[in-house]
């Protein structure tokens, strides 16, 4: 529901990778930016800025060295691993660029995965799966496997799999990445019309400008910091 107020907020957060024992990768040095209910955000940056790092921290797929991150208001590192699965299951849908699909699922099969936790015989879960599946198009490929899939349909599906759930956010890592500029935008097309429809706060890494452009707010990361955010 888009009704304001924050729904996911960073704070000050450091991401050091440590590999072996001398080498530090600091990947995020004290990052703080807001999330709002219904909100839509482009994050941009250059290569190895730190942008998916923040969105793994963002989906709580992933610890912050030091800092917080709040999901409504409570610190992700205070819930209990049950809370943890909640809400990477069902708060938050992922859509990765290179769409991470179960290769030997057919797509309603990786579509309705995301809710076997949820209670409810296996045909419901079928039905609001193949739901999920018409709604981006793909009424008729649901019996498809992902290699029997385009890319573009491949990042339908996962966005089918991220909304199942009809969660409050979707974070996106580049999900037009590896797609060519008529289907990319027929994937933001997509996602924003999620976002308008069922007010779904939408955060989006980006490369293309075009893209960024039509979010509502820009968050910039330049070697780990926040180098401006843009309305
Ligand atoms: N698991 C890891 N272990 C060690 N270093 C890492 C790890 N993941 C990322 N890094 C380093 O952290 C920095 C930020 O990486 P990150 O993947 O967040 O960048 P990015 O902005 O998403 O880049 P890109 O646009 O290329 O995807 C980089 O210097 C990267 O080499
Ligand atoms: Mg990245």
């Amino acid at each position: 529901m888009n009704d304001g107020g924050v729904l996911l907020e960073a704070l000050d957060v450091e991401r050091t990778y440590r590999l072996g024992r001398d080498v530090e990768v600091r990947a995020l040095r004290g990052v703080s930016f807001r999330v709002e209910h219904g909100d839509y955000v482009a994050i941009v940056g250059t290569s190895g800025s730190g942008k998916s790092t923040l969105l793994n921290l963002l989906g709580a797929l992933d610890r912050p060295t030091s800092g917080r991150i709040l999901y409504a208001g409570t610190d992700v590192l205070d819930l209990t691993e049950a809370e943890l699965a909640e809400l990477r299951n069902r708060r938050i849908g992922f859509v990765f660029q290179s769409f991470h699909l179960l290769p030997r699922l057919t797509a309603l099969d990786n579509v309705a995965l995301p809710l076997v936790y949820r209670p409810g015989t296996t045909r419901r879960r079928r039905e609001l799966a193949a739901e999920a599946l018409a709604a981006v198009g793909l009424a008729d490929r649901m019996d498809h496997r992902p290699t029997e899939l385009s890319g573009g349909q491949q990042q339908r599906v996962a966005i089918a799999r991220a909304v199942v759930t009809d969660p409050d956010l979707v974070l996106a890592d580049e999900p037009t990445g590896n797609l060519d500029t008529a289907t990319g935008q027929d994937i933001m097309a997509l996602l924003e019309g999620l976002h308008a429809e069922r007010g779904t706060a939408l955060v989006v890494i980006t490369h293309e400008r075009e893209i960024a452009a039509r979010a509502t707010r820009r968050i910039e990361l330049r070697d780990g910091v926040v180098l401006q955010e843009a309305g």
